[in-house]
């Protein structure tokens, strides 16, 4: 059921005492088409490397169903919960204006949507044009339980480059054997580490490399001298992926539902939580070539997966005897030159129809330090370092996050203290040589706090996060706002120096993004105007990193208009009672020097 600009007898008759039918039609064109999905969350059974499994999902299907609209729509999801346990889901990338209600993020908007009961979200679509995607944001379930969001131009426009022949959207995700949800939580409960990925997907399957998968590999046929776009999702929970298509090159048009100045490479780098949109011709001989994911990693341990792959078949009458070919220029697991050279391409489009809007008068700085910590279990013998007395845990500013029991946005709506606490400091608590691996018990004992960072409406914002090498754990982390995009205006190596690294920022073309890495021993400096009122998750999109702690929050404050205030709530937000545990790093304790984190 969609609602388009048409009108019955009774809109006539409004119109009529309105006195304006183009009026009108002016009016809903603005709001945009309304769509309505329904989401039904249920266990299915699924077989992969060899073994029959249960996995939580939308309507049985995995990827989940693909949501469609034009740019400045709105949809209405009533998600119906059949499985086992409480779930949120989050719009990735979609700002919500004024409505941070329908965000998702657990006890941060929102409490569980308990099982035997729905919940619906309005997700409203403001500026976003290209793909996005949604996922569950509540324990690990997100691992099986997202899809892709296709953000078409308005009616009446284009793209910023030739229509494409045909459209293909690619899910990269990671496959976990047993119930990831109940694992992670008997883990933590234990102490033991928290699952790894025991392989990469492309739209649901393992492909040719992986046990028992060959049967079920994704296949895509191409018509010869078609150009193709790609909507590319990273929903992988913990890692930052290389992908390629043999022997054909990818020309990069969008980067989280904004265009970018094309560019063509052999191969992209894409950041959990990122979404790209490339161009593919397909000009190459007929046959069949592969399309290959891997980790980008920038450690050592844990990289015995297998790639994930899927099949690219172009049509008509050949031999199809030999086997696909392999995407050689695929770079090598820990290659972060390749890595960072292939973010480095990353523009903004920014010319006269897609304009930048780079903030240039900055009224809030942060410098803020992102790393891996420990935590003193039962607040005794803290003076031990990775010992059984202590926990890992991950943090900002060196606080590590921990959620309230009533939701952030509840709490702060209502006034009610007790949850949060408005002191989210602007800089580290002591400034260290933050690059440099130091075993100093006192920089690397964090506290947990549920502390944010209060903005008053439009504030223009400048953050620097600090990667730190703290416990050996360098590594980069793509840092993920909601509610907002960001301009990247600089990224270097080392230490932040605020006087001759604010001189190399780019502010004519920064690529616009909701997710981007901080480099590892480096920095990331990005701006923003603070023009959405509400309350406004933001953290690391490695999955245990966002368990650990790497996470804050954003209040944004009302204007002085109704117009720049937050929507009332919606009638039915779920209750946050009914024993539903989230997961806790409490119990975390370290017994494994070969960690990644
Ligand atoms: Cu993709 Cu906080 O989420
Ligand atoms: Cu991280």
């Amino acid at each position: 059921m969609e609602g388009k600009c048409v009108f019955n007898y009774q809109q006539i008759i409004i119109v009529l005492i309105l006195g304006s039918a183009f009026l009108l039609c002016q009016f809903l064109s603005v709001m945009g088409t309304v769509h309505y999905y329904d989401f039904v969350l249920k266990e299915i059974n699924v077989t992969k490397l060899c073994a029959n499994q249960s996995i939580l999902t939308v309507n049985g299907l995995f990827p989940g169903p693909v949501i469609r609209v034009h740019k400045g729509d709105t949809v209405f999801v009533n998600l119906t919960n059949q499985g086992n346990y409480g779930v949120t889901i989050h719009w990735h990338g979609v700002k919500q204006p004024r409505n941070p209600w329908s965000d998702g993020p657990v006890f941060i908007t929102q409490c569980p949507i308990k099982p035997g009961s729905n919940f619906t979200y309005e997700v409203i679509f403001s500026d976003e044009e290209g793909t996005l995607w949604w996922h569950a944001h509540s324990d690990w379930t997100r691992s099986t339980v997202h899809g892709a969001i296709v953000i078409l131009p308005e009616e009446g426009t284009s793209y910023p480059f030739p229509e494409p022949d045909g459209e293909e959207i690619i899910v990269l995700g990671s496959w976990y054997t047993g119930d990831l949800n109940e694992e992670v939580n008997e883990d933590l409960e234990e102490g033991v580490d928290i699952p790894h990925s025991s392989g990469f997907l492309i739209n649901g399957e393992l492909g040719d490399f992986a046990n028992c998968s060959r049967e079920t590999t994704y296949r895509w046929s191409v018509d010869y001298g078609k150009t193709y776009l790609l909507r590319i999702v990273n929903a992988v929970s913990d890692d930052q992926i290389f992908f390629a298509v043999a022997e054909h090159n990818l020309t990069v048009v969008g980067l989280d539902a904004g265009y970018v100045k094309p560019f063509v490479t052999s191969y992209i780098m894409i950041s959990p939580g990122q979404t790209m949109d490339v161009l593919l011709k397909a000009n190459r001989p007929l046959g069949h070539y592969y399309m290959a994911s891997r980790e980008f990693l920038t450690e050592t341990a844990n990289q015995d997966h297998n790639n994930g792959t899927a099949i690219i078949e172009y049509t008509g009458d050949y031999n199809f005897s030999s086997s696909p070919i392999f995407p050689h220029q695929l770079p090598q697991i820990l290659d972060m030159k390749a890595a960072l050279r292939f973010t480095g391409f990353i523009r903004s489009l920014a010319n006269e129809d897609y304009p930048v809007d780079v903030p240039t008068n900055i009224t809030t700085r942060m410098y803020i330090a992102v790393s891996m910590n420990e935590l003193c279990k039962n607040r005794t013998n803290c003076n031990v370092t990775a010992g059984p007395d202590n926990i890992l845990a991950s943090s900002m500013n060196n606080i590590s996050w921990i959620n309230p029991s009533v939701d952030v946005l509840q709490a702060y709506y209502r006034n009610m203290s007790g949850y949060f606490t408005a002191d989210f400091p602007d800089r580290p608590l002591t400034m260290y040589n933050f690059t440099e691996n130091t075993e100093e018990t006192d920089l690397i004992m964090t506290d947990q706090g549920t502390r944010v960072k209060v903005l008053n409406y439009n504030e223009t914002v400048e953050i620097v996060f600090q990667g730190t090498g703290l416990l050996n754990g360098a590594g980069v982390h793509p840092m993920h706002m909601h509610g907002h995009s960001f301009y990247v205006v600089g990224m270097g190596e080392g230490n932040f120096d605020n006087e001759t690294d604010p001189l190399t920022y780019n502010l004519v073309d920064p690529p616009k993004a909701n997710t981007f890495i901080v480099p590892k021993y480096g920095w990331l400096a990005i701006r923003f105007v603070a023009s959405n009122p509400g309350v406004w998750f933001w953290h690391c999109h490695f999955d245990r990193h966002l368990t650990w702690g790497m996470d804050t929050v954003f209040i944004v404050k009302n204007g002085d208009t109704e117009a720049t205030s937050i929507l009332p709530p919606p009638p039915n937000m779920p209750i946050c009672t009914g024993g539903y545990p989230e997961i806790s790093i409490k119990e975390w304790k370290i017994d494994n020097e070969e960690q990644v984190y």
